[in-house]
């Protein structure tokens, strides 16, 4: 038997008090226990959202929840700005077709964030935009994007509503939804809520629901306005994935006990010593502006460096398990995650098991100093250390 060490940026390690909740007998959604565990999960988002708003429990993963913010807020022939980073936030772009919108692509290089000043010349550019679409944190390439600056720019330069994919980002990397003029907002049950794959929530500022309302119903499952209904009754529309949501509302408690702040300060400082082991190894990192829920790395470009061995041997020897590269990166770079369960622990072995797996895969590394430098950060923070928070 080997031991699983899920460093993916989502899914991730499940804590074992949420787990647990799978264990027992299935019990009804229709009954007042579920309307309380709904009830519950949805001031618990919202808190953690910070928004006054509402936020919608969805059963499917991720993609299901964007589907439903785009789809009750965009009209066929209605023109929506994507600002398209990396393989998710094209989703947005290749949803938005499917739809009927007519598209215009605000486009950065991988590895790059995105300038506020870009995103308002467009907006004045494009006057008639619905809707603009952004991503918290750019799994494929590990960027953090500006979401305020971004926000503030869709609201002085436009009257379009501002939806964000933070399925990756949000419980990890600060997100003020209120505050930063975001509309819709998209979460995701895999990653730093440490949830089961499978469930996502969208968030709805009272601003939005005037453009949802007009928007006309395309599809069934969902049409926010039943989601809204429902929710007078404190339900689902439809028979929820309860068991996701029960283990979140677990997830939940112990996220909003540490405290959020908290929260953001600790994973910040995984990611920062992280960073500094990455670069004392001496790999290339694929951003300046990097999230930090993940962190992406170049694999060397030596000829004798073999990467599918790397990702093999990292895996079989060690069961570190890391997330590949997508689209133009396939092959040349691997996602490691610090959220959620994510611990100092992991990373110090990680880093570890990187430079080992470096070896093995036709890169010689001087071993230790990985973990040398992510120690100093943790020195540095004596407080990081889990037994003291
Ligand atoms: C930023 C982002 N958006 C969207 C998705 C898609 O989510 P799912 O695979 O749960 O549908 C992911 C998944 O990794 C993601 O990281």
């Amino acid at each position: 038997m080997k031991k699983e060490r899920l460093m993916t940026p989502g899914p991730t390690q499940v804590p074992e008090e949420s787990l647990l909740t799978l264990a027992r007998q299935v019990t009804h959604h229709r009954t007042p226990q579920f309307e309380s565990l709904f009830e519950k999960t949805r001031r618990a988002t919202a808190e953690l959202l910070r928004t006054e708003g509402e936020v919608f429990f969805i059963t499917g993963s991720g993609t299901a929840s964007m589907e439903t913010a785009l789809m009750n807020v965009v009209a066929p022939g209605e023109t929506i700005l994507v600002l398209s980073s990396g393989k998710f936030s094209e989703r947005w772009a290749e949803m938005g077709e499917v739809f009927g919108a007519k598209v215009v692509t605000c486009a950065v290089p991988w590895g790059e964030p995105f300038r506020p000043e870009q995103v308002a010349d467009l907006l004045r550019a494009h006057p008639e935009t619905a809707a603009v679409f952004g991503t918290l944190t750019e799994t494929s390439t590990g960027v953090r994007h500006p979401i305020a600056e971004l926000g503030r720019a869709v609201r002085e330069n436009s009257d379009a509503l501002f939806v964000v994919d933070g399925i990756s980002g949000i419980g990890a990397d600060r997100f003020e939804m209120d505050a930063w003029s975001v509309d819709l907002a998209v979460i995701g049950s895999q990653k730093a809520l440490m949830g089961i794959s499978g469930g996502g929530f969208v968030a709805v500022a009272p601003r939005a629901w005037e453009k949802i309302e007009k928007t006309p119903r395309r599809g069934f499952y969902f049409d926010l306005l039943k989601y809204r209904k429902s929710a007078q009754a404190r339900t689902t529309p439809f028979t929820p994935a309860k068991s996701i949501l029960e283990g979140l509302a677990v997830n939940l408690d112990a996220i909003l006990g540490e405290g959020i702040e908290n929260v953001w300060r600790r994973t910040a400082l995984l990611a920062e010593a992280t960073r500094a082991g990455i670069d004392a190894i001496g790999l290339a990192r694929t951003t300046s502006s990097p999230a930090d829920s993940m962190t992406a790395v170049f694999f060397p470009e030596e000829a004798a460096f073999d990467p599918k061995r790397f990702m093999s041997e990292i895996h079989e020897r060690f069961g570190v398990k890391f997330a590949a590269g997508q689209g133009p990166w396939k092959g040349k770079i691997f996602r490691m995650a610090h959220f959620g369960l994510i611990d100092e622990f992991d990373i110090l072995g990680t880093l570890g098991a990187i430079e080992l797996a470096l070896h093995f895969a036709g890169r010689p590394v001087e071993p230790g100093k990985g973990a040398a430098a992510a120690q100093r950060v943790f020195l540095r923070e004596s407080k990081a250390f889990s037994s003291e928070n």
